[in-house]
């Protein structure tokens, strides 16, 4: 969850980069930032708590010397924002300077260890023993490489660390167990980092760091080795198709609206993913005796809207479980004719990891949906789709969520085919609506967006809010209740409509918000039956419905209308829209980034 920035470059100064570089790691969430160079034999070092531009005010982060650095920006885990806490951390001569994402579980003793032998720290945090064991390592006489490796025998726990040393100044070492690190790489400079976005403006080709590996990167050479027996490893680079631009925020006030802008061109590259990939998941999907879907946060709420699709148009009833309680809902009973499916935008949520690695020990097959090539899940996945949104730089997930949608929907159609479930004229005419959703979703933004802008204005003083919906709308609810709590700080909750009377109609009443989301499927009859109740006791309604449907309109207080020709199983991908425009101008209405909700990240690499 926090950002790594390494950088050797040729000639010039690097610190200017790594600055700029920190700044497109910000969404990832953070609360302290730090840089170190090399130059004349000595680190150079800036680091403070507080936002990349505060501290840059307060210490020029762009007045460092030297080709070459290392950067972060840290989400505290172990010691309060501090500028103690913050990374780089030091040895004890400051010759050797580390920075590190995960957590080092046995950090207590081998600090109270470390200690005895007359080290002295500066933190509370668990990174500082790398630093001091790679300078007892090194006193040792090993190189930097050796002493890095064998601290990665010494910790335990999960980690991403980069490490330079003046003794070894033309270099920067790093090594992963658990959190993503990526090398990029271009004549005359290599890069390093958590995150792709943070050198795209550098290059897009990028080579994979792999668990248990080791890269020492130079100017003009990246040397990649397994740390369990030595071995070189050669890895062909990927070029990704990622552009700096779309890392950037466009002529838009916030990253957040303008993924939401980039919606429907996000479903359509997802549309026009090769047939074989999708029809590869449905395959494994079909052979399985039993199917699990697991995701944390946005992702959880494709994969119960995924569960809805899979059941309508393919017959297969799956389970959704939150990944975080997976091992502690199954109890091992597991098995290798259960399939597995992984959704998570970042590939690298440490929940989502840990479940699908207890699904492998025993057997389970594993398909996941990830926006991040290269990203940890799709090393251990059998097989993976990936989603076609581009980078998405606002924390709360916007368009990876729907293109999740889309992967689920693609899936579903292919496995309904596989299945026989559906007649294939039904089948045909469902593939046939998912295709027209980028042009609906297009007009959906266009029309929601000043209604949002609107509604704002009336809710912005209403602290609770209730999300109803029934069936795949229960999905949809679930998420215009997260994005609202993400960013806008509300209390909302998302609920079945069914459930809804059998406690939280407590809650309501006079002028108590309820947002209701009643597509015209099977499930539309019912929830008039739930608006009315909720009316009886005061409720103020506002519906997400479809265009024309005139009964629902005239019992909500205010409405946003969907275009008609949406198929129910899909029914999320348009219905959500207006749920995160209203979210975005609620937070904007209260004052709030909605690219940096407090508290959150982007990628959540801790259990
Ligand atoms: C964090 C993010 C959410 C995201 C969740 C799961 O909490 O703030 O936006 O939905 O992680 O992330 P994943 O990368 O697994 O989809």
């Amino acid at each position: 969850m926090c950002g790594i920035i390494g950088a050797i470059q040729q000639r010039g100064e690097v610190a200017p980069f790594l600055h700029q570089a920190l700044k497109r790691l910000e969404y990832r969430g953070y609360d302290s930032v730090g840089v170190t160079t090399i130059a004349d034999g000595k680190l150079h070092m800036k680091k403070e708590k507080g936002k990349v531009e505060e501290v840059h005010r307060l210490l020029d982060l762009d007045d460092l010397p030297g080709s070459m650095g290392i950067g972060h920006t840290r989400w505290a885990t172990h010691g309060i924002p501090s500028l103690y806490n913050s990374h780089p951390h030091f040895d004890c001569n400051s010759e050797i300077a580390v920075i590190h994402n995960g957590v080092i579980d046995n950090f207590l003793e081998l600090r109270e260890e470390l200690a005895s032998k007359g080290h002295k720290f500066d933190s509370e945090t668990d990174t500082e023993v790398i630093p001091h064991l790679i300078e007892d390592y090194m006193k040792e006489g090993m190189d930097l490489k050796s002493a890095l490796k064998k601290t990665t025998k010494r910790i335990e726990g999960t980690y991403a660390i980069v490490v330079m040393s003046t003794r070894e100044p033309d270099k920067i070492v790093c090594t992963r167990d658990g959190n993503p690190l990526v090398i990029g790489y271009k004549e005359s400079a290599s890069y390093v980092s958590s995150d792709i976005p943070a050198f795209l403006p550098m290059t897009n080709d990028m080579i994979l760091l792999l668990d248990g590996e080791i890269a020492t990167l130079t100017v003009n050479d990246i040397e990649i080795e397994k740390i369990s027996d030595d071995s070189r490893v050669e890895r062909e680079s990927i070029r990704i198709s990622w552009t700096a631009d779309q890392a950037q925020k466009g002529g838009f006030p916030h990253f957040m609206l303008k993924e939401i802008h980039e919606q429907p061109s996000a479903i359509r590259s997802t549309l026009k993913l090769r047939s074989e990939v999708i029809v590869r998941a449905a395959q494994i999907l079909r052979d399985a005796n039993r199917v699990f879907l697991i995701a944390m946060g946005t992702s959880g709420h494709a994969a119960l809207a995924g569960k809805h699709m899979f059941a309508s148009l393919a017959g297969v009833v799956g389970t959704f479980e939150l990944a975080s309680d997976f091992s502690d809902t199954v109890y091992g009973a597991l098995n290798e004719n259960d399939c597995v499916i992984a959704i998570t935008q970042s590939g690298e949520t440490t929940d989502t990891i840990t479940a699908v690695k207890y699904a492998k020990q025993y057997g389970s097959k594993i398909v996941a949906i990830t926006n991040v090539v290269g990203s940890s899940i799709t090393r251990i996945a059998d097989h993976t789709i990936i989603t076609q949104a581009g980078p998405e730089i606002g924390v709360a997930a916007t368009k990876t969520f729907i293109v999740q949608l889309t992967s689920l929907a693609l899936i579903a159609l292919a496995l309904g085919e596989l299945t026989g479930f559906k007649d294939p004229s039904v089948i045909m005419r469902k593939r046939d609506s998912l295709n027209r959703l980028p042009e609906l979703v297009s007009e959906v933004t266009a029309k929601s967006e000043e209604r949002a802008r609107s509604l704002a204005n009336i809710y912005h003083t209403k602290p609770s809010l209730l999300f109803l919906g029934r069936g795949v709308s229960i999905a949809t609810a679930f998420e215009g209740a997260l994005k609202l709590k993400e960013i806008a700080y509300n209390h909302a909750e998302g609920y079945s409509a069914g459930e809804s009377k059998h406690g939280p109609i407590a809650l309501v009443q006079d002028g108590f918000p309820v947002v209701i989301i009643a597509p015209n499927d099977e499930t539309r009859n019912r929830i008039v039956g739930n608006i009315m109740e909720m009316k009886a006791r005061g409720a103020d309604i506002l519906s997400v419905i479809e265009d024309g449907d005139s009964d629902l309109a005239s019992i909500s207080d205010h409405i946003f209308e969907i275009p008609k020709g949406v198929e129910p199983e899909f029914s999320t991908i348009p219905y959500v829209v207006p749920l995160q425009l209203f979210s975005y101008y609620m937070s904007l209405r209260k004052g709030y980034d909605p690219d940096k909700p407090r508290n959150l990240a982007k990628s959540v690499t801790v259990l």
